[in-house]
């Protein structure tokens, strides 16, 4: 034979993963193989692979005589909009895509060249775990690409896909990465799978429920993304990027824009009179921000907080936003992690912040202060604080307590702090504040209601307004709603070259 047809005998070998039947098994299931997932990913005939003819080294259990090209993952790089992009994608018809020393020497061998060349790292799971017939060689693997997350993480972006199982310590490289995008019904995430559940703790589980897309973009909030098929969740990938720049110490791309009419008269009404009925963030959001920009971030996961990449005139921005319309907007243990683990990424990758802001306080209540709402609710605070990147701020409505100073007041290092006529900027509600403060008044009082009543006013004429704070300079300005737009965008230009430093540390101690 000669060279030219052994190469391309090679090749075809290696393309065809671990055969025919496994492919089709591969597609009853509603998966697509490592391959085309690729393509779909990749600008079209932009990728280039790296270890294509890679085979493992081992020598027990007859595997020697098991031998395919590539080892179970396709690696490279590519570019996705135009932008260098490094890929790997588990074969699972390759031993399930089984994670095998040389498997894992792929995987770093392409995070390595990433962090060299400062652009973003995508991998798409789908495997059974370590490849049981290394043994340990295949954890120190794992433990290899963890230890590279790690270093990455904060460097360039790093997204997991998840799109088949992945299970036991194999969980641990995407929960480190930036964000973790599952497939519903055919994707599943755990520690321990429903087989050992029931033989530790006796309960009865399916995988779907113990750790599917919906369960963990619910209920534990390791995914920031459900999504209803591979196909959607590799138009997330992509999206997602849009958003981001290659790495730390770039921007993240600009898009074109038009300016056009940028007063929103329909915010001027969307404040309800009553103070205690909820009113849809996501309709403020969407009315400030460019047309259908806004890409939310993990959206069934503490409802009471939403966060979420946009633009404003073409520019990036990661949104914090409390939603009256879930729990009052409370914060709790869950949304204060979610907005700060979201504010860390934006800061990270110097994406600046916009924070809206309409929040009660945090939630009371012993499941709360038991489970630790002091530590949880000090990441928010720390977050927001230590970002160094553009802040501003906007308060629609409540701005109570703590949680006034917690959503980026200006005491925290906010650039510019925006309030709407509507803002009741105050320790507590006037109703709970009169009842502290003219207790005995409203005791000694013939008609109780009608103090309290009387007193609530008094209060709320008082402090249920964003004058008080604005006279101090907390507040720079207070503006009418259907302007917020105009203003933003007027600021973030005005802070697009800001420089803020932290004091030189070798990180800090955020309250984890
Ligand atoms: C080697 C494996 C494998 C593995 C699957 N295969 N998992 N080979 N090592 N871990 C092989 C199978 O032998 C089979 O080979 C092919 O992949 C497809 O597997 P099936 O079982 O036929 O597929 P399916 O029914 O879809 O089930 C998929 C699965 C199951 C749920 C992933 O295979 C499974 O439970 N595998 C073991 C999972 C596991 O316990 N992994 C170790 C976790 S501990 P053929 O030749 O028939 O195609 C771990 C520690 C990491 O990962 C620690 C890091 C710190």
């Amino acid at each position: 034979m000669d060279k030219f047809t052994v190469l391309k005998n090679k090749i075809e070998e290696a393309l065809k993963g671990g055969g025919e039947k496994r492919i089709e098994s591969q597609h009853k299931k509603g998966k697509l193989t490592a391959r085309e997932r690729i393509s779909l990913l990749l600008d079209e005939g932009s990728f280039e692979e790296v270890g294509m003819l890679v085979a493992h080294r081992s020598q027990d259990f007859g595997m020697e005589n098991e031998i395919y090209l590539g080892d179970g993952v396709v690696t490279g790089y590519g570019t996705v909009n135009g932008r260098l992009v490094y890929v790997f994608s588990q074969d699972f018809t390759v031993f399930g895509g089984s994670l095998s020393e040389t498997h894992a020497e792929k995987i770093c061998k392409i995070m390595d060249l990433a962090m060299q060349n400062g652009a973003p790292v995508i991998g798409l799971n789908d495997s059974g775990g370590a490849r049981i017939q290394e043994g340990v060689v295949s954890l120190g693997g794992y433990a290899d690409i963890f230890h590279r997350n790690v270093k990455a993480s904060g460097v360039i972006p790093q997204l997991s896909a998840i799109m088949g199982p992945c299970a036991g310590g194999a969980v641990y490289s995407p929960a480190i990465t930036d964000f973790i995008l599952m497939v519903e019904q055919t994707s599943y995430m755990f520690v321990t799978g429903p087989n050992v559940v029931k033989t530790v703790t006796h309960e009865t589980v399916t995988s779907e429920e113990l750790g599917g897309a919906q369960t963990h973009a619910s209920k534990s909030g390791v995914t920031q993304f459900a999504c209803t098929n591979e196909l959607e969740c590799i138009d997330h990938l992509k999206k997602l990027l849009s958003y981001m720049p290659q790495n730390c110490e770039e921007e993240a791309p600009v898009y074109p824009y038009e300016a056009s009419d940028e007063t929103r008269a329909a915010l001027n009404t969307i404040i309800p009179d009553n103070p205690n009925q909820p009113y849809d963030m996501k309709e403020v959001i969407d009315a400030v921000v460019d047309a259908d920009s806004f890409l939310e971030v993990h959206k069934d996961f503490a409802e009471n907080i939403v966060v979420g990449f946009a633009r404003l005139a073409g520019r990036s921005i990661g949104i914090v936003a409390n939603q009256p319309a879930c729990l009052a907007g409370v914060l709790d243990i869950n949304s204060s992690k979610k907005g700060a683990r979201f504010t860390r990424f934006c800061d990270a990758f110097n994406i600046p912040l916009l924070v809206l802001v309409d929040v009660p306080g945090f939630l009371p209540g012993t499941d709360q202060e038991w489970n630790g709402i002091i530590t949880n609710g000090a990441k928010l605070l720390f977050a927001l604080s230590e970002a160094t990147v553009p802040k501003v701020t906007l308060i629609t409505r409540k701005a109570y307590g703590g949680a006034y100073d917690v959503m980026n007041s200006k005491h925290i290092g906010a650039d510019m702090n925006y309030a709407w006529p509507s803002a009741e900027i105050a320790v507590m509600g006037a109703k709970g504040a009169a009842e502290i403060i003219f207790k005995k008044e409203i005791a000694e009082a013939a008609d109780k209601e009608a103090k309290w009543k009387e007193k609530e006013a008094e209060y709320g004429e008082l402090f249920a307004n964003p004058y008080r704070a604005a006279a101090r300079g907390f507040i720079d300005e207070v503006i009418m709603p259907e302007q917020s737009r105009q203003k933003l965008i007027k600021t973030f230009t005005m802070l697009q070259n800001k420089v803020a430093t932290m004091p030189r540390k070798k990180h800090g101690n955020i309250p984890l």
